[in-house]
This record gives structure tokens, C-alpha cells and sequence, in this order.
């Protein structure tokens, strides 16, 4: 696709090939798990081809399979876009396809926390070490590779505490030591398009679509979109692993990139906003948005990315007793609690900083008050600011 194609065109456009949609506006629903050939010829042709898109068998995907694919390998920038039932699949798989017995693999510190425990419970059992670094150690991360390292796994921003990491100088210090490793970045927050992850030296980039693509919370969906080094390897690993997705999540899939940008604008504008309404909250310590100054590697967020999306969070003053966090987190009457955000729905989380260092094994948060994360939504700013002004008037 052409370079000069703004976002909101790609986003309408991506993937809907007449072989896809058979004159329809959107994709075909084809739900297959045999496909027919019609004569020893075509069967021969689809063998030969079955990973090039052509119909094959019911694992290998179908025409809305194909579709979806073609959309997030052309508005990311890659080769090709391996489907799974769900963002920790997308992770865990991509991760295992590159690594072997005896391998090492160097993980940020503050990734998602089942992301980790595939690193630790799982890999860990196929004797693959996994080092966890400081989300902002940026160049200094050269210093930790070993001559078994094969894989080093990004995630920027961070969950929950939302560092933003310097991806650019990441890449160059890792490639000027080994330039075989194989980076692999979740780019879950940014949608895969607010942040071009390939474009700027990343392998592969993986993302929950459970979260913005799908983005009204009703499904799960993980992809991993990857540049023409590792598509081969990424997309017969994941095969093999049994990987597959089923017909009617991936047209939601691509249904959902068609208002990814309208909803994505929204959410930036009313999460800056928001996180700008905290700041000057008398309860509030720090907002972590990367939008704003006060969030860990704003600048790099500045220089790297083109616009926002609606998940952040903030650190209270002080430390919530039991009582408290509850009587704040209960009472919401638009912010409700859960985790998967992405959707069009508010969303608020609380942790204190103990909880936080536990699943932060590359060192401790630097704060002592209880961290509020919101996601926010597409309702009205003015009502979801009334919500948490009432919140905040349960804590005074
Ligand atoms: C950053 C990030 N990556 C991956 C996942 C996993 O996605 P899924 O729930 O689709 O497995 C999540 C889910 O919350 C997430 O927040």
C-alpha cells in the first residue's frame, strides 16, 4: 500500500480484495474445515501453495482468514500475519518458535504478566533462561546479551505502569552485537498502527486484538504481524502448533479495523483529557500517560509514535487501605472493573505498589501510593470526570 495513504484510508481499505469479499463490502464468512478440490490438478496447486493463500485445509484458513491477514501485514508493514485464538497465544507462540534447548531469551520487566509466566513456568521447562531487564535500560540492553540469546521481547508501553520504551535504540545497540536475534514486540496498546513497530527495525509485532481491533470486549484474538526474515519460520511453527482461528472472529477482526482510527482518536482525546483533569488532583502523585510529560519515556513516545490510545494510569498521594479501595473501586457508576480494556467501555483497576513489585522482576516501582489504571472509553469525558470526581470524594 502506498505510503502516502493516510491511516483512516488504509484502516477502510486493507484487505477487501474482490477475491475476499466475492462483491460484497465486506469479506465472506467462510467457515470451512474441509475445502473440496475439484480435480488431482487443483489439489496438487493448492498443496504447493496452501501457505501462500491459497484454500487449503480448514487450519490453514480461508478466504476470511486471508482477508483479515492482508489487512494487518499491509497497515503494519509486514510480510504476512499469523491468527491465534488470543493475545497469549500470539506471545507464547512467537517466542517459542524461535527458541531451542539451551537458548536465552531477555524479557522487559514489566511485561504482561501471563507473558512472563509463559517465560518462567513454560519455557523455563524446555531449559530456555529467560533474563527480565529494566523496561528503561534502552542501549544498555547490549550489555546484557549472551552468545545463546536468540530472542529479546518488548513491550511498549508497559502494562500497567506504562513506561515507554526506546524502542530505535533498542534495535540498533541489539543488532550491533548480533543482528540474528530476533526481536519481537507487543504492540498491544498502540493498536499496531499508532506505533509502526517494523518500521523501525522490529521483527515481528504482536498484538492482543481481543483489545482495539476487535475493540467492543465480545472476542479474542491474537496477531503477530512479521517482516520477510522470520515470516517462514513464525507462520510453520505456529501451524504446527495447532494454531488457528475461527472464521467469524477474524471478519469481526477485519470488521474492526474499518472504525479503528474514529474509535482511537476519541480515546486519545478523551484520555489526555482525563489524565490531564488528575493531574492537577490534589490526591494524585503522577499520571502515567505517555502523552504527557510526567509518564517514563515520553520522549520517546513523542519522537515515535503518531497519536495515543485510551489506557493509562495514576498513583494516588497515598496508599489505600483495604476499606478504602474498595469503597472507591465499588461505587462507580460508568467505570466498571475488568481486565480486558480496548473496548468502548471505562475501565478502572487498582494494585498496590507490593503487588506491583511482584510481577516486576527487574526491580521495584519507585512509588508508595496505591496505582489507579484506567481504561477510558468512548462515553461522554464530562461524565466519566464526574465519576471520578465522585470516586475521589469517597476517599477525601
Ligand atoms: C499487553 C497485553 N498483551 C497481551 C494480552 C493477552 O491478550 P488475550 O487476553 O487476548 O490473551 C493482554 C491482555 O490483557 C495485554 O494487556
Amino acid at each position: 500500500m502506498k505510503d502516502s495513504i493516510r491511516l483512516e484510508t488504509q484502516l477502510v481499505i486493507a484487505g477487501r480484495d474482490k477475491r475476499y469479499t466475492q462483491g460484497a463490502v465486506n469479506p465472506v464468512i467462510q467457515r470451512a474445515s474441509s475445502l473440496v478440490f475439484n480435480s488431482v490438478k487443483e489439489k496438487k496447486f493448492a498443496t504447493a501453495n496452501r501457505a501462500n493463500g491459497e484454500l487449503f485445509y480448514g487450519r490453514r484458513g480461508t478466504y476470511t482468514h486471508f482477508a483479515f491477514q492482508k489487512a494487518m501485514s499491509e497497515l503494519e508493514g509486514g510480510v504476512g500475519c499469523a491468527l491465534y485464538p488470543c493475545g497469549a497465544a500470539a506471545v507464547a507462540n512467537a517466542i517459542l518458535a524461535f527458541v531451542e534447548s539451551g537458548d536465552h531469551i531477555l524479557v522487559t520487566g514489566a511485561a504482561y504478566e501471563p507473558t512472563q509466566d509463559f517465560c518462567t513456568k513454560i519455557l523455563s521447562k524446555f531449559n530456555v533462561e529467560t533474563t527480565y531487564y529494566d523496561p528503561m535500560i534502552g542501549a544498555g540492553i547490549a550489555d546484557l546479551i549472551r552468545p545463546n540469546t536468540r530472542v529479546v521481547f518488548l513491550e511498549s508501553p508497559s502494562s500497567i505502569t506504562m513506561e515507554v520504551q526506546d524502542v530505535p535504540g533498542m534495535v540498533k545497540a541489539i543488532r550491533s552485537v548480533n543482528p540474528e536475534i530476533v526481536i519481537m514486540i507487543d504492540n498491544t496498546w498502540a493498536a499496531g498502527v499508532l506505533f509502526k513497530a517494523l518500521d523501525f527495525g522490529v521483527d515481528i509485532s504482536i498484538q492482543a486484538g481481543t483489545k482495539y481491533t476487535i475493540g467492543h470486549s465480545d472476542g479474542m484474538l491474537g496477531t503477530a504481524v512479521s517482516n520477510a526474515r522470520c515470516w517462514d519460520r513464525l507462520r510453520e511453527n505456529s501451524y504446527l502448533m495447532g494454531q488457528t482461528l475461527d472464521a467469524d472472529t477474524a471478519y469481526n477482526g477485519s470488521r474492526g479495523l474499518r472504525t479503528l482510527a474514529i474509535r482511537l482518536r476519541q480515546h486519545e482525546e478523551s484520555s489526555i483529557k482525563i489524565a490531564r483533569w488528575l493531574m492537577n488532583r490534589p490526591e494524585v502523585a503522577r499520571v502515567n500517560h505517555p502523552a504527557l510529560a510526567q509518564c517514563p519515556g515520553h520522549e520517546y513516545f513523542q519522537r515515535d509514535f503518531s497519536g495515543s490510545s485510551g489506557l493509562f494510569s495514576f498513583v494516588l498521594k497515598k496508599r489505600l487501605s483495604d476499606e478504602q479501595l474498595a469503597h472507591f473501586l465499588d461505587n462507580f457508576t460508568l467505570f466498571h472493573m475488568a481486565y480486558s480494556w480496548g473496548g468502548f467501555e471505562s475501565l478502572i483497576l487498582a494494585n498496590q505498589p507490593e503487588e506491583l513489585n511482584e510481577i516486576r522482576p527487574a526491580g521495584a516501582v519507585d512509588f508508595t501510593g496505591t496505582l489507579v489504571r484506567v481504561h477510558i472509553g468512548l462515553e461522554a469525558v464530562e461524565d466519566l470526570i464526574a465519576d471520578l470526581d465522585a470516586g475521589f470524594g469517597r476517599i477525601a
